[in-house]
């Protein structure tokens, strides 16, 4: 009796999960939106740990005439939109109604889920406000010497790496230097990662670009399936650095209010909101404080690094290009009598600025940009989104779709000048996202590329090194998430006179 009380209840869940199954598989169908079936466990993600996310969905745009296609990620609907017109509703007219992301981090890491990439409304809104003017012209002016400096200290370390016949890890020296950057932005500490190749944060963002399996889980559940990161108690940063952040930042804002520092950067904004606490009726937790400086870094160190890295790669195998940013630099020099490059001459430097504009279109780090429909949405005439409904906007998907970019493939810095950046279609090219949550630090990002690539191809001609790999044969990350190189790049510089 028993026994068949037993096979009564099997069968009854195994029927419910073949309607649960059937229900899911059917989804997209139901809607009309073009899909490809899904994998019973992971639904559209039986590519993980094999290619790097931002490429899958390069390829998705490809496979699929339809701008829109449904996906699952793991067992959630997702739809993904490569269209520009629904790309401006989502992020920018209707932002109100996409204010949030999926990605969340969970209540057991208060380090990885109260930062302003993971937040949401209303802690969000919030904490947005009050650091949106740290990143102004004016404040960035005064990092500008500062952000030269250490440039320079990469020229001196390639050219020492050279004198000694060592090969320069291109992503390693700019995590150095990218490093040492975002590091004094966000802790207001000094570290000398690019001249000695270690520092104390140096350290922790070594750490950062470990994807062990582990660590790549973690990441995937944070940003796929969120409903696991509690249960099985995921981070988004080891462990041990968030042990060390919280210690730094809580330090120096001590230290900083006992003895009247003031400096109007990242850290007195976070003081100032130490002060004030958030808005009535919101929880304030110090860990919100380690949590943004610790952003900052993660956030800015490795994106900033890696395209630097594809630039030179770049550059080093298209030397008509080299050449061209090299006299626009040249000249640019002679105007100045010789002195450094300053904030205002990089910005007007039109080659320099179209070369990083096509490198964060083929290479853009975070190729997605990640909401949730926070009521039911109508996206045409025949699909509404239901409430809770994530929706990706295919970023990299329209960066190399030849409609919107002939040629997608090709390395053509040309596609944004002046005269052509008119024919480029409004948000098919988004490298920093858009609307209220596009990236914070888009113009930091922006003015560090600037002064490293200059210093760089003044002083140094960039060559193809025999044994690594041309643009188009280039291994990406398979754990990490972010679009950046999977194997060390190296080139041969050759000093300039
Ligand atoms: C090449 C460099 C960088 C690229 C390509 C990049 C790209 C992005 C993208 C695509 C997003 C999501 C935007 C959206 O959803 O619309 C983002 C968000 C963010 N980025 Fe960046 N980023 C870069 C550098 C930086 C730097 C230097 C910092 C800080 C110093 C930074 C801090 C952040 C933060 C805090 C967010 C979350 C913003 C929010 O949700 O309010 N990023 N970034």
């Amino acid at each position: 009796m028993l026994l068949l009380i037993l096979a009564a209840v099997l069968a009854g869940l195994l029927g419910w999960l073949a309607v649960l199954f059937h229900q899911r598989n059917q989804y997209w169908a139901r809607r009309g939106i073009p899909h490809t079936p899904p994998h019973p466990i992971v639904g559209s993600f039986s590519f993980l740990f094999k290619k790097n996310v931002g490429i899958w969905m390069r390829d998705l745009r490809l496979q699929h005439s339809s701008p829109l296609v449904g996906i699952w990620v793991f067992w959630k609907p997702v739809l993904v939109v490569a269209d520009p017109q629904i790309a401006r509703r989502v992020l920018i007219q209707d932002s109100d109604l996409f204010r949030n992301r999926y990605i969340s981090s969970g209540k057991s890491d208060p380090i990885g889920s109260q930062n302003l990439f993971t937040v949401n409304d209303p802690t969000w809104t919030n904490v947005r406000r009050r650091l949106t003017y740290i990143f102004t012209a004016a404040k960035l002016k005064a990092m500008q010497e500062f952000t030269t400096g250490k440039s320079q200290d990469v020229v001196n370390r390639i050219k020492e790496y050279n004198s000694e016949n060592k090969p320069v890890d291109l992503r390693v020296l700019f995590s150095d230097v990218t490093t040492d950057i975002f590091g004094t932005f966000a802790f207001g500490i000094q570290t000398d990662s690019v001249k000695t190749g270690d520092s104390v944060l140096r350290a922790v963002t070594r750490t950062f670009q470990e994807f062990d399996v582990y660590r790549g889980m973690c990441w995937l559940s944070i940003f796929f399936w969120p409903g696991l990161v509690d249960i099985f108690r995921f981070s988004l940063f080891p462990k041990k650095t968030t042990d060390f952040f919280k210690k730094t930042v809580n330090e120096i804002i001590e230290y900083r209010i006992k003895n009247k520092v003031e400096k109007s950067d990242l850290l007195d904004a976070l003081i100032k909101m130490k002060k004030e606490g958030l808005d009535e009726g919101q929880e304030f937790d110090d860990n919100l404080l380690a949590a943004q400086a610790t952003i900052m870094l993660q956030g800015g160190f490795d994106t900033t690094a890696g395209t630097l890295t594809f630039t030179m790669n770049e550059l080093a195998h298209y030397p008509d290009i080299q050449e061209r940013l090299y006299n626009e630099l040249v000249e640019a020099k002679e105007q100045k009598n010789n002195e450094d490059l300053g904030f205002n001459d990089l910005e007007k430097l039109t080659y320099l600025n179209c070369v990083i504009k096509e490198v964060l279109r083929k290479y853009p780090p975070m190729g997605w940009l990640d909401r949730v429909a926070a009521t039911d949405y109508p996206i045409n005439a025949k699909l509404t989104l239901p409430r809770g409904t994530p929706v990706y906007v295919n970023a990299i998907g329209m960066h190399y779709d030849p409609q919107y970019f002939p040629d997608p493939h090709v390395f053509n810095p040309d596609r944004f000048l002046p005269e052509n950046e008119s024919s480029v279609v409004p948000f098919s090219y988004m490298p920093f996202g858009d609307g209220p949550r596009m990236c914070i630090g888009m113009r930091f990002a922006q003015m560090t590329m600037r002064t490293v690539i200059s210093e760089i191809v003044l002083n140094l001609q960039l060559k193809p090194k025999p044994g690594f790999p041309t643009p188009d044969k280039v291994e990406f990350e398979t754990k990490g998430l972010f679009l950046l190189p999977g194997a060390p790049l190296c080139l041969d510089f050759v000093p300039r006179n």
